[in-house]
């Protein structure tokens, strides 16, 4: 399979950096797409956690070539402090091409956010304040700067001196705190120089890599629920998460991509507003946030948290045209007595199969549960799909049969290893 695409098929936080460390070791990229660093991946290896926002969850294997293509948005404080953070710990990242097409985040785009966030009240979409909205904003209206833009130095430093001249004025308007230009300027500079020996023609690159055989992996952040398009519009993020996405944010071809894997949870988890029909309040929720430790890797923030919900992953395998899907965290699932998993919704005493095009009906529905007894026993050592309990299996099975795609890895715990592999076990 040359390319494979992860996507987050919930609201985030789907464990895929896990997954995507695991496909690692069978490809030779490993290419970010979308996104900056609102994402934070976590890889967990012999007990060291490694917690990336920018730089792709491969690059803890040293075979891998780490890419982020044009469609990610680059805040160049956060990737050279990722960059500094992996060497201090042996983690050689000199192989890093970055898309001369990638857009750069610049202060003004946070204080955007937060004026945005501000303005919005009671109603925040509860971003994480990095810029990332603002950023793809001005990508759209086409007064973006790129990070090709450093490799002209001086053009690059009259760029930013009259972007943030010009944002200044918004800012001000906006009851912000205006910018230091010069400083921005300076410090600026500094990064544009730093970045330029990583600028590559990604487009070409992974083209020719594709044409030499080698195998790409193409790492989604967010998730299929936070997509602009797709989504709980407007709270969701500024890009295309979902598989299509993929295409546009690496110049790769809709030909081209031969595997799309998503990431579920065996549960549902939620950072930010917006609709969420699974949503518990109970105890239950509680214990999924505690024993899942359900606080976000950037922001700290507390994760919302309800049961799975497979219309929602129905939606997913179309929107991205997913293959398979990877079921993370079941182990969070061992200590209760009962576990739920919602197959449809109810609107005004009618049944929906279907996932809602408009966030005010998601907001409406409600759950229709299948309820199974839990399995009562640890999933953590497993490592053989015929070791798992009955009542485990029972779990993955009915989301195969009502998702209609197979599942093909389950997550049994954080470290790099906790997984087993569902579709080879003797068991079925
Ligand atoms: P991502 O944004 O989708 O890459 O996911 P995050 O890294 O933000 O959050 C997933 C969290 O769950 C991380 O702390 C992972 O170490 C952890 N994790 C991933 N898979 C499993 C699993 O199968 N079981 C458990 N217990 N933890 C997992
Ligand atoms: P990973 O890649 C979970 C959420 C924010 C907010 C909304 C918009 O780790 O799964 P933004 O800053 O992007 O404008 O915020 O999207 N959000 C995430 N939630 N995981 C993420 O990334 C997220 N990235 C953004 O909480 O609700
Ligand atoms: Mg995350």
């Amino acid at each position: 399979m040359p390319v494979t695409v992860v996507v987050g098929a919930q609201w985030g936080d789907e464990g895929k950096a896990k997954v995507i460390d695991l496909l690692s070791k069978e490809h030779a990229y490993v290419v970010r797409y979308q996104g900056g660093h609102n994402a934070g991946h976590t890889v967990v290896v012999d007990g060291e956690k490694y917690a990336l926002q920018l730089i792709p969850s491969g690059i803890l294997y040293d075979h891998v070539i780490p890419v982020i293509a044009n469609g990610v948005v680059v805040d160049l404080p956060t990737l050279f402090n990722e960059i500094d953070t992996l060497a201090s710990r042996g983690i050689d990242t000199s192989q890093l091409k970055v898309s001369s097409l990638a857009h750069l985040i610049f202060p003004w785009h946070q204080a955007h956010d937060a004026i945005a966030e501000a303005m919005r009240g009671d109603d925040k979409i509860g971003t994480t304040l990095k810029g990332i909205g603002p950023a793809y904003a001005d990508k759209a209206r086409r007064v973006g700067i790129r990070a090709g833009d450093v490799l002209n130095a001086e053009r690059f430093s009259s760029l930013v001196r009259e972007r943030a001249l010009a944002e200044n004025v918004l800012i001000e308007q906006a009851g912000g705190d205006p910018l230091d230009v010069d400083d921005v300027v300076a410090r600026f500079e500094a990064f544009g120089e730093r970045l330029a020996p990583y600028v590559a023609d990604t487009v070409s690159l992974l083209h020719d890599a594709l044409a030499a055989g080698s195998h790409l992996l193409l790492e989604g952040a967010q998730a299929t629920f936070l997509d602009l398009d797709h989504g709980t519009y407007p709270y969701v993020t500024s890009s295309n998460p979902t598989a299509g996405g993929a295409c546009a944010g690496t110049g790769l071809g809709p030909r081209d991509i031969d595997r799309v894997v998503g990431i579920t949870k065996a549960y549902t988890t939620r950072v930010g507003a917006g609709p969420f029909p699974t949503e518990l309040f109970d105890g239950d929720g509680e214990t999924l946030v505690d024993v899942g430790k359900e606080y976000g890797t950037v922001t700290g923030r507390r994760r919302r948290a309800g049961w799975l919900d497979l219309v929602m992953l129905r939606q997913a395998v179309r929107l991205n045209s997913l293959t398979e899907l990877a079921l993370t965290k079941l182990d969070i699932l061992d200590g209760f007595e009962t576990v739920k998993i919602c197959t449809a919704y109810r609107l005004d005493g009618e049944v929906l199969r279907n996932y809602p095009d408009r966030s005010d009906i998601v907001a409406r529905v409600e759950p229709i549960y299948e309820v199974l007894d839990g399995w009562g026993s640890a999933l953590r050592e497993m490592r053989d799909a015929d070791q798992l309990p009955d009542l485990a299996k029972r779990f993955v099975e009915i989301v195969e049969r009502e998702v209609g795609i197979p599942v093909r890895i389950v997550g049994v715990g954080a470290e790099r290893d906790d997984y087993l592999l569902w579709s080879t076990s003797a068991a079925r």
